[in-house]
């Protein structure tokens, strides 16, 4: 990294590039233009201070500047050590009227490759603001933020930061390392942190899933909006935007034709389904793996064949980890896998894919083809292609998903935002997903852009299904 200040970014002369990619998405996400246009007057934003822990793409730079026109305060770091567009990041960090010998923008702490180490200083940097106050808002992507507010606490609470065991991951060493040194210098950090914050709203189902945990077992700090529960989040970016992103990092990671080609698929939630598609799309045989019957009847019915992971894995030729879940696929499994079979992960974090284990296989080589592009090679001669090094390999290997269904996630997150801050008093210290009317505004912000013209329900029609003629359509239990 070259360009320091209250930021931390690859190459600050990358944000020309950076801004006209930004100015092209900003066509692209109407939602998020319509939401500055609405509320740019009002600024139901001011004097929120944001602590924004969210893949660092040129997509995140417009919410970002969205927020921003809202009147809020932004520090932000990506959420992943290779997701980030260096130029994006360049270019939040000059902001439109500064210029790379003079930045003017927003704080930003990420570039594409960070190191363990470096990921958590940079969201640190994110949490502890220069001067007295610190954030009263989290935007969060996969919960790390949230997480490091909620251990510093406890740790605080506790006056001591545990040892690391040797069955916890490497990673967990780095985050006890750093709330040890925290803890060193200011006894009370996090507990201050965490007792400023007015709530979270946050992006991905993993993320969520740890929200949930900490609300059952009643160490949540603040109220909590789930946004990958909005149906135009999840029905939309985790299942239309993977259909995009996955393919663009398999083709960019490997240029491999997958005409033809035997894929597997694990889970076939919303990210699994956007993945089957996307890879049957290119003229692949995809097969499913699944855990629960009701994903499984529904892959099957789709078209695919459901089987284990066992029966297939020395024939299949691609393995795509969509779960959520850990050790899916193990270091004996990709000992098993023919000769450059393709191996990668699209899931939140890095555990679905066994690399530690892959890594302590006596006799195995790593070659670097690419960044983001391994060769493993066994002792017996054959290998295979690891992408982002088990990490969500769309982002990795590729940008993430495009802008118009980004723009569906983002206006929610945004929407989330005004909530919690405006509203603070009627949420308690749980979790909680958008009002329906909201979910429906998301959606209708993007119709225009597409050529929809909606059917205008009439009085009669709507007494007769039992709805307003305005929305929601449909009662909260409905599934799309
Ligand atoms: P989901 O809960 O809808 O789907 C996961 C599926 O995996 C479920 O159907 C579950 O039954 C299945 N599963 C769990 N354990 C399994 C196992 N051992 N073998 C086979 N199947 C198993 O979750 P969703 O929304 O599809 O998200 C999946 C992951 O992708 C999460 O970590 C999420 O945060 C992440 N995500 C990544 C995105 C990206 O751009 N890379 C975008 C959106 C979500």
């Amino acid at each position: 990294t070259t360009a320091t200040g209250d930021f931390k970014v690859r190459d600050l002369s990358l944000a020309p590039w950076g801004r006209k990619e930004i100015q092209l998405a900003e066509h692209e996400m109407p939602g998020l233009m319509k939401l500055r246009e609405e509320y740019g007057p009002s600024q139901p934003l001011a004097g929120a201070r944001i602590a924004g822990s969210l893949h660092m793409t040129v997509q995140t730079a417009v919410l970002i500047e969205t927020l921003v026109a809202l009147g809020a305060q932004v520090r932000w770091a990506s959420c992943n050590i290779f997701s980030t567009q260096d130029e994006a990041a360049a270019a939040i960090a000059v902001g439109p009227t500064g210029t790379p010998e003079a930045p003017a923008g927003v704080p930003v702490f990420a570039w594409k490759g960070e190191t363990l180490e470096e990921y958590w200083w940079c969201a640190e940097q994110i949490l502890v603001w220069p001067g007295g106050e610190g954030p009263n808002m989290i935007l969060d992507d996969g919960g790390d933020a949230t997480l490091l507010v909620h251990k510093g606490t406890e740790f605080e609470a506790a006056g001591a930061v545990p040892t690391a065991t040797e069955e916890d991951p490497e990673e967990y060493r780095v985050i006890l390392d750093l709330l040890r040194r925290s803890l060193g210098e200011d006894p009370q950090r996090w507990t201050r942190i965490g007792q400023g914050i007015k709530g979270v709203t946050e992006e991905t189902t993993t993320g969520v899933h740890r929200l949930y945990e900490f609300a059952r077992a009643g160490t949540l700090l603040f109220p909590a909006i789930n946004v990958n529960d909005s149906v135009t989040k999840s029905k939309f970016d985790n299942k239309y935007g993977t259909r995009h992103s996955l393919i663009d990092g398999i083709n960019r990671g490997t240029d491999t034709l997958i005409g033809g080609k035997v894929a597997v698929i694990f889970g076939y939630g919303d990210v699994g389904k956007g993945c089957a598609e996307s890879l049957r799309g290119q003229g692949a045989r995809v097969i499913i793996t699944e855990i629960d019957p009701i994903c499984a009847l529904q892959a099957a019915m789709d078209g695919y064949q459901v089987t284990t992971l066992d029966e297939v894995v020395s024939t299949a030729d691609l393995f795509i980890t969509a779960t959520g879940n850990k050790d899916i696929i193990t270091a004996e499994d990709m000992a098993k896998m023919k000769h450059q079979a393709i191996v990668g992960n699209i899931g939140h974090f890095d555990n679905e894919i066994d690399m530690a284990g892959l890594e302590r296989t006596p006799g195995v080589v790593r070659n670097r083809v690419k960044p983001q592009v391994d060769e493993w090679v066994f002792p017996d001669g054959h290998s295979i292609i690891v992408l982002s090094e088990g990490r969500l390999l769309n982002l990795g290997n590729a940008t993430g998903h495009p802008s118009f269904v980004m723009s569906n996630s983002f206006a929610n997150q945004t929407i989330a935002q005004i909530e919690l801050f405006t509203k603070n008093d009627e949420y308690e210290k749980k979790v909680y997903v958008l009002p329906k009317h909201l979910d429906e505004k998301v959606a209708r912000m993007h119709l225009d852009a597409l050529g929809v013209k909606l059917t205008q329900l009439s009085k009669e029609q709507a007494e007769y299904i039992g709805v307003d003629v305005a929305g929601p359509y449909k009662p909260d239990h409905y599934r799309y």
